[in-house]
């Protein structure tokens, strides 16, 4: 069986850190209430000037240094975004360009903050079916651009970032023990739509628009849907909860975590957890917590890693992996 092993790891952050305290005097909130309700205790933004292919492109540089793999060896990019640098061409052509890359296919896949689950599916597709043996995936977001300052609802929750892997076919021997994505899981359900979008676009208000979320609502949503889209997940692969060494969840919300180890009967100590300190970086979230905890070492080879996210659309789902 031919399968996509993730053979490296890398992320960016900005530069600029903003503390929970910074948003107190402009809106009528508190560190307290960020920590309590969000989990969320910082996160980055993004410089003036710095767009998501600026981030995206450090991500991408550290990922292949950090596999072993010259820009040129890769058969494509697949980069997820909801907040690109223009309306087109795609951020990650742009990323191609900065790695010095001319041949190979690059594209955006757009699932908010489910993306990054929706494209590494996409790439573990491309390479079992033998259209590339290397793709370097990307989830990249500036959130800060599409934010409503006045909104103390959405303002304090999200964060700038960028996460990569790069994938490597494999042939392996067939066996659920064999290293690579397993399975996955995709869903979305456009009647969601109000729960959370950007209220502008080119063939609407031909503004950016800004972010608009009932996060109650979704946080509903989250709680029942991303335990189901694990579980259906590791299910295709023959595989339980009992299974799994490591959830790396969307770190939107501490509390939605918390909830979905729980339905998952998983101890925390086994959940990677970055909300903290990025808050929510959308589809950047999960390649960033994988970077992380994959320099940290907390990784060891032949770990079942699950993911799973929920975003705009509604939209979610999950992959399954051994490490
Ligand atoms: N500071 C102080 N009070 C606040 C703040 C704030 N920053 N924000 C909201 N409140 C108030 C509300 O106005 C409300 O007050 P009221 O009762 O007087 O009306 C009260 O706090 C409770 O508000 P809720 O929205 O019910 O609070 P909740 O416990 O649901 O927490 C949160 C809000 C953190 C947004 C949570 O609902 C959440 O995380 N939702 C999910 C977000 C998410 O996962 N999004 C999906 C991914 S994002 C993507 O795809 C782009």
């Amino acid at each position: 069986t031919r399968r996509a092993v993730i053979i490296g790891t890398g992320h960016y952050l900005p530069e600029r850190v903003v503390e929970n305290s910074w948003f107190e005097d402009k809106l009528d909130t508190s560190d307290d209430w960020i920590r309590s309700r969000s989990g969320i205790e910082r996160r980055h933004f993004a410089a003036e000037g710095q767009a998501t292919s600026d981030l995206a492109l450090r991500a991408a540089r550290e990922a292949l240094a950090r596999a072993g793999v010259e820009a040129g060896e890769l058969d494509g990019i697949v980069l997820a975004t909801s907040t690109p640098d223009f309306t087109f061409p795609a951020v990650a052509t742009m990323v191609q360009a900065g790695l010095g890359m001319t041949r190979g296919f690059a594209y955006d896949v757009q699932a908010v903050c489910a993306g990054f689950v929706f494209a590494l599916a996409n790439a573990d597709a491309m390479i079992r079916g033998g259209l590339a043996d290397r793709v370097l995936v990307i989830g990249a977001e500036t959130f800060s651009r599409i934010m409503d300052w006045t909104d103390r609802g959405t303002c304090v929750l999200f964060g700038d970032g960028a996460g990569a892997v790069v994938l490597e076919a494999r042939e392996g021997a067939g066996t659920s023990d064999d290293r690579g994505i397993l399975a996955s899981d995709l869903n979305s359900d456009g009647q969601y739509r109000d729960l959370l979008y950007v209220d502008g676009g080119v063939s609407t208000t031909g503004t950016a628009g800004q972010l608009r979320m009932q996060g109650n609502l979704v946080f509903r949503h989250a709680v029942e849907k991303l335990a189901q889209t694990a579980h259906t997940a590791l299910d295709k692969a023959g595989l339980t909860p009992g299974d799994v060494d490591w959830l790396v969840p969307h770190q939107a919300n501490l509390r939605i975590i918390t909830a979905t180890a729980q339905r998952m009967n998983l101890p925390m100590d086994k959940v990677v957890l970055t909300v903290a300190d990025h808050g929510n970086t959308s589809a950047a979230s999960i390649p960033l917590a994988l970077s992380v905890a994959d320099r940290e070492g907390r990784f060891s080879a032949g770990d079942l890693v699950v993911t799973e996210a929920i975003g705009g659309g509604l939209s979610w789902g999950s992959v399954v992996l051994r490490w």
